[in-house]
């Protein structure tokens, strides 16, 4: 069933020209960051997300769910998210308390923070599977699988603990089970219908050059500067004619505050080879026309200028010769 709507989704979204518009596989998770200051102060900060965006907020004050795009909600009734709600709201108090409670036991020092992830990832064939991940101070600590929590390889003893009392609790396992599956795969195929204009949108993005100097000496460091686009996958390459430059260096992806991305991609080479280099950027929006910048073209611009100004500079100099010359002549 999953399968079916899927290949659909797929048909729907990823046809024509806007291939990369949703990037496979698809997932939506919830993520949650937990703040232990101490005995008596804790803060829950949580979000959804549909990819990489953010479609839901957490209130931990009120203890509900801000819903923040206009089809966060997607084909879910109220009923069903009110529901939600409730369970998470019963979550974070009793989250909150067994923490307190057991924080001593276990050996967890305040302040302390712990980061949960949950959710569901779909692909196009029809393979679906939902997981769970926690982590104690940043590192892997613990995550469900096959409906049992299991310690991360690298975490100590207290996971193992953790383990054994949750493991006790078949409630809490069956719920944890359904929320990653069935209700995320549920709720994720809704969302992507009832986002897909906004999911389908395309930014073109700006692109920019600049150089700062390399800490070697005589070398530069090229930066070609991509900006403002979405979807998220860009392909963006320094190049000499129709060679890679395999040096390029690639940033993060980051985030603007609109919802658009920026990338910055370097390259560090002698200062006397810069000749030819040029920035080619590849996305979705510019339906097949790359953006090209050459690094010449910012030296051609110095020689055009000099190209005019010099004449000119020579120009002046002649003139003023002669009139010099004409005003001597003047004197009989
Ligand atoms: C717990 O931390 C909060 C926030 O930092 C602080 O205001 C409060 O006084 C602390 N309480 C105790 C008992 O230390
Ligand atoms: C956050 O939520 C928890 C659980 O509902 C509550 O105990 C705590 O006091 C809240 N913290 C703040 C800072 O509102
Ligand atoms: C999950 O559990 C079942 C039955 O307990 C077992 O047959 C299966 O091999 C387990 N799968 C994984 C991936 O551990
Ligand atoms: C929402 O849409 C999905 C995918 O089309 C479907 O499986 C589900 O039954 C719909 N309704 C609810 C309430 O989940």
């Amino acid at each position: 069933m999953v399968s079916l709507q899927l290949t659909l989704l797929a048909a729907l979204l990823l046809g024509g020209h806007t291939a990369q518009a949703v990037q496979e596989p698809i997932f939506f998770h919830l993520i949650q960051i937990s703040y232990f200051v101490n005995q008596s102060w804790t803060q829950h900060q949580g979000s959804g997300w549909l990819g990489d965006i953010q479609t839901h907020g957490w209130d931990n004050e009120t203890g509900t769910i801000i819903f923040l795009r206009a089809w966060s909600k997607g084909n879910f009734s109220d009923e069903e998210l009110i529901d939600i709600e409730l369970l998470l709201r019963v979550y974070f108090i009793g989250l909150t308390r067994e923490a307190q409670d057991y924080a001593s036991q276990l050996h967890f020092k305040y302040p302390f923070e712990v980061q949960v992830v949950i959710g569901c990832e779909l692909h196009s064939s029809g393979i679906a599977k939902g997981y769970l991940q926690a982590a104690y101070q940043g590192s892997d600590f613990l995550n469900f699988q096959n409906m049992s929590w299991v310690p991360s390889s690298k975490s100590d003893s207290r996971a193992q603990s953790v383990c054994d009392l949750l493991n006790q609790y078949e409630a809490i396992k069956e719920t944890v089970h359904r929320l990653s599956t069935n209700t995320c795969f549920r709720f994720a195929l809704g969302l992507l219908d009832a986002g897909k204009v906004d999911l389908q949108k395309q930014v073109k993005p700006e692109a920019w050059l600049s150089s700062s100097a390399s800490p070697a000496p005589g070398r530069l460091l090229l930066v070609c500067h991509v900006s403002g686009f979405y979807p998220k996958p860009v392909w963006v390459m320094w190049m000499r004619g129709e060679k890679e430059q395999l040096g390029t260096q690639r940033s993060d992806v980051l985030p603007h505050a609109d919802g658009t991305w920026y990338l910055r991609v370097t390259l560090d080479v002698a200062t006397r080879e810069v000749a030819g280099l040029y920035c080619r950027v590849k996305h979705s929006s510019l339906g097949g026309q790359d953006l090209v910048l050459y690094w010449g073209h910012q030296l051609s611009m110095y020689l055009i200028l000099l190209a005019v100004i010099l004449p000119l500079i020579l120009l002046i100099v002649i003139a003023l010769w002669f009139k010099k010359r004409c005003s001597y002549q003047d004197i009989p």
